[in-house]
């Protein structure tokens, strides 16, 4: 089939990879010359495990074309996968899904099907309908066209896979002829996806959208809600460990997303808790649940350096820490919403020297950084970008661990204790079990397995299943 997709940006770029890949003649549009070259040349403006060969193989192949020229994009199927950025209030901003919109009916000249997939506020199918039909009015066209809302699911990292293997296709489409038509044509599209047992739910364009927003809020609740579990296991000596087990066996539970940690980041729960939360004000209905979930994570993020200065003292004048992991999550060097960061805020601020070490986020992050207004250049200068992990730990105070990169997992502890002028270890993400930090020497903190539980655990000689973080 042919098709267009509207934007080179994160999900944009996976779509028409994909796509792609599955056989399809696939033109990307991009307004930003300079990523069309970059792309082109099979270089990536994000970091995303497998996407550059997919590009590279398919740009070879030549299924997969970028270009800013809007008017080689006649096909029949047109995906919009531009930015929808947060406004002031919150409110997801649909001005690029409208324009994409807009400059489709210009040119169109047949039956065209117009797929939303960017996360958008409940009702943009209806906008995108109605900008259309109000520039084929001008036109004085009686064309056809059908808005279908497909809402992606990738996680970052993961989005190739997530793509190929998705475990459902949501597709909203419209009632009517059109709408059927667009289904018949995006049932053929998604064919090699559902080939062995089907994942496509069909529902209305509204439903559509409301489900990406209570997908990533349901999500987002599990998280909290772990973690407010966690802070309370460490006061009353349980461990969340056993705890995730314990619950997680419950199939109605399940245990994914129940890893407690320094707080969720990226650029989606918080964006899309945001929006969804200001939609449901508008509707009438604030979200009780929402907010506390997002106060409850912002908490969380301060937790590490607040642990920190409780341990330190407020003024860490004189103290070096080492901090690894700053992207949100393993296997990007995306920082937005980073726990990291907030950390080294916290950090700079109380007057502490601190060494990063991050596998691919240096740049995303110091440029993050330069931009928070309440680091000035002197907060900054204490700032050093390590080059491995090992080098972060010369002469420090103590670790802190932030995100779960893999090559964090098993440090070399003997190393790692003689680096450090004290042998502490801040672990945000609870990859260490906490038992083999005390046997190694080690002053442990985790998140929610507090040593009254641990004493416990060993006299009755019990072992926990694998643990440590969701990416385990
Ligand atoms: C998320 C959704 O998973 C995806 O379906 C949607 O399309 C976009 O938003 P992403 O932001 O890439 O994807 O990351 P995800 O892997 O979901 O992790 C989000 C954050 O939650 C990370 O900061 C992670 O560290 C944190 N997290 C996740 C936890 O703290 N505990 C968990 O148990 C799981």
């Amino acid at each position: 089939m042919r098709i267009t997709v509207f934007g080179a940006g994160y999900v944009g770029l996976v779509t028409a990879a994909c796509l792609a890949e599955l056989g399809n003649e696939v033109l990307c549009l991009e307004r930003d010359p300079a990523r069309i070259a970059l792309l082109e040349r099979g270089q990536l403006p994000i970091h995303e495990p497998g996407l550059a060969e997919l590009v590279t193989a398919n740009v070879g192949a030549g299924r997969l074309r970028f270009s800013s020229d809007a008017d080689g994009g006649m096909a029949e199927l047109q995906f919009i996968a531009v930015g929808t950025p947060p406004d002031e209030d919150g409110a997801a901003d649909v001005e690029h899904v409208l324009q994409a919109a807009r400059t489709i009916a210009r040119r169109m000249a047949g039956f065209q099907v117009i797929v939303t997939k960017s996360t958008v506020p409940i009702g943009t199918a209806e906008r995108v309908r109605a900008a259309v039909q109000q520039e084929l009015d001008a036109r004085g066209s009686g064309l056809s066209f059908a808005v279908v809302s497909n809402p992606e699911f990738l996680k970052e990292g993961a989005a190739v896979h997530d793509f190929m293997q998705p475990d459902r296709i949501v597709l909203g489409v419209e009632a009517g002829t059109a709408g059927r038509r667009a289904a018949a044509l995006l049932t053929a599209l998604y064919e090699p996806l559902n080939r062995h047992h089907p994942r496509t739910v069909w529902m209305d364009t509204r439903s559509a959208e409301l489900t990406k927003y209570a997908a990533n809020a349901m999500l987002a609740t599990r998280i909290s809600f772990i973690n407010e579990m966690a802070n309370l296991a460490d006061l009353i000596g349980a461990d969340i460990e056993a705890v995730r087990c314990g619950i997680g066996a419950d199939q109605r539970i399940g245990y994914s997303f129940l890893y407690a940690g320094c707080g969720y980041g990226g650029s989606c729960f918080p964006k899309d808790l945001q929006a969804l939360g200001r939609l449901a004000s508008e509707a009438g209905q604030p979200l009780r649940l929402l907010r506390a979930v997002e106060a409850i994570n912002n908490d969380q993020k301060l937790m590490l350096g607040q642990r920190i200065l409780a341990r330190f003292g407020d003024d860490l004048h004189g103290h070096v820490f080492a901090v690894w992991g700053l992207a949100f999550k393993p296997d990007t060097d995306d920082v937005r919403h980073a726990s990291a960061l907030v950390l080294i805020g916290q950090l700079l601020r109380a007057n502490a020297c601190v060494a990063v070490y991050d596998p691919v986020a240096h740049a995303t992050a110091r440029r993050a950084l330069e931009q928070d207004r309440s680091l000035g250049p002197e907060a900054l200068a204490r700032l050093r970008y390590a080059s491995d992990p090992m080098n972060a730990l010369q002469g420090a105070d103590a670790l802190a661990i932030v995100t779960e990169w893999k090559q964090f997992r098993s440090p070399d502890w003997r190393q790692v204790k003689a680096l450090l002028r004290q042998p502490v270890v801040f672990d945000g993400r609870n990859l260490f079990e906490p038992r083999l930090m005390a046997e190694a020497g080690i002053e442990h903190h985790s998140i929610g397995r507090p040593p009254r539980a641990r004493l416990a655990m060993a006299s009755a000689g019990a072992a926990l299943p694998a643990q440590g973080g969701q990416n385990a």
